[in-house]
């Protein structure tokens, strides 16, 4: 590969980088307020009657409804055809009412406009498949997810909007005392 090249890309990247960092840094107040218990999502989905394994849980597999996890970038959110496929059943004993709305959104057509909690800047890029193809559990990274309610914050055990949690978790040595991951900058951001 041509040194130059490489040299002169790096450069423009790391000023493009600031730039964004500079961006950011004028809006990062809201972002933040969004991730710290404001979240209000279009319907009250609880985790726990799901993802739970107690008496009068579903006890399903999150990769049940977070289907692409183990094969593409994104885990995925399940479409509104799928929650349908109980709910038209399943009235729901305490909450009727919200389940009910999965019903409008499947008989208009529309998707569920979820919030997205979990984010990194798009300088980043994260791919759930090598994470779960290297053995790490969901709850890792986003915390006891079958136990919690109606999601409105990010868990305190995820660290990704801070780089060092990424480059600590991956300089740690796998089985052969060797680094289990990738530091290099161009792994991250591309
Ligand atoms: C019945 C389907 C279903 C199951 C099972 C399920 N989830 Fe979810 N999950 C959803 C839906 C719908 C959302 C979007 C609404 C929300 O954020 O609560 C979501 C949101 C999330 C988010 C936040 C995504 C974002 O917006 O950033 C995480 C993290 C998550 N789920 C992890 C898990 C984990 C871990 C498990 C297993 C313990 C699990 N889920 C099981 C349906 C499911
Ligand atoms: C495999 C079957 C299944 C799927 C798929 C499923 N659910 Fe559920 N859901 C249940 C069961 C079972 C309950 C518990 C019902 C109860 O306790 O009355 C429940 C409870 C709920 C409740 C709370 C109802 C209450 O009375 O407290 C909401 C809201 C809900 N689901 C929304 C969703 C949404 C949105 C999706 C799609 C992302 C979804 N569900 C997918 C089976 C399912
Ligand atoms: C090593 C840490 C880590 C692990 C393990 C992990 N996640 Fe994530 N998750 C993240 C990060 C970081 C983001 C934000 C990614 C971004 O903004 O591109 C995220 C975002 C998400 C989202 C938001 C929307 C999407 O489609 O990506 C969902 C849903 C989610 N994770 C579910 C899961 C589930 C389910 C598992 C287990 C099967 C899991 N995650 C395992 C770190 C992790
Ligand atoms: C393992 C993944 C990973 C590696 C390796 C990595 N970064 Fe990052 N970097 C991130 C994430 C994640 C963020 C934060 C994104 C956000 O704000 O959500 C970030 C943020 C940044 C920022 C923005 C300022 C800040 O601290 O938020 C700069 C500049 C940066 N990285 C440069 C670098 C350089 C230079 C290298 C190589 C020495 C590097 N990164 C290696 C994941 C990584
Ligand atoms: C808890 C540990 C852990 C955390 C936290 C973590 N990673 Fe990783 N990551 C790994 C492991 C282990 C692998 C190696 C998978 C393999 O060998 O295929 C990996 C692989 C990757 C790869 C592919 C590397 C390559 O060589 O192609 C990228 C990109 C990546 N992680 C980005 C991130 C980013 C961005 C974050 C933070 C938002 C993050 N990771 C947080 C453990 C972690």
């Amino acid at each position: 590969m041509n040194r130059n090249w490489l040299i002169g890309g790096l450069a423009s990247f790391l000023l493009a980088l600031a730039g964004v960092a500079f961006v950011q840094g004028g809006g990062g107040e809201g972002a933040a307020a969004e991730a710290g218990g404001d979240i209000v999502q279009p319907i009250q989905f609880p985790h726990n009657l799901h993802a739970g394994s107690g008496p009068e849980q579903a006890n399903m597999d999150c990769m049940f409804c977070h289907f692409s996890a183990e094969r593409s970038v994104d885990a995925g959110i399940p479409p509104v055809s799928s929650c349908w496929g109980c709910h038209q059943v399943v009235q729901g004993r305490n909450n009727p009412a919200e389940v009910a709305r999965i019903g409008e959104y499947y008989q208009s057509g529309e998707s569920i406009p979820w919030v997205r909690i979990y984010k990194i800047a798009d300088h980043a890029h994260f791919p759930h498949m090598r994470h779960i193809n290297a053995g790490l559990q969901c709850q890792e990274c986003h915390g006891e997810v079958q136990e919690m309610g109606v999601l409105t914050e990010r868990s305190p055990v995820w660290g990704g909007a801070n780089m060092g949690w990424c480059v600590d978790c991956h300089r740690q040595p796998d089985e052969q005392g060797v680094q289990q991951a990738s530091t290099d900058c161009a792994v991250c951001h591309y």
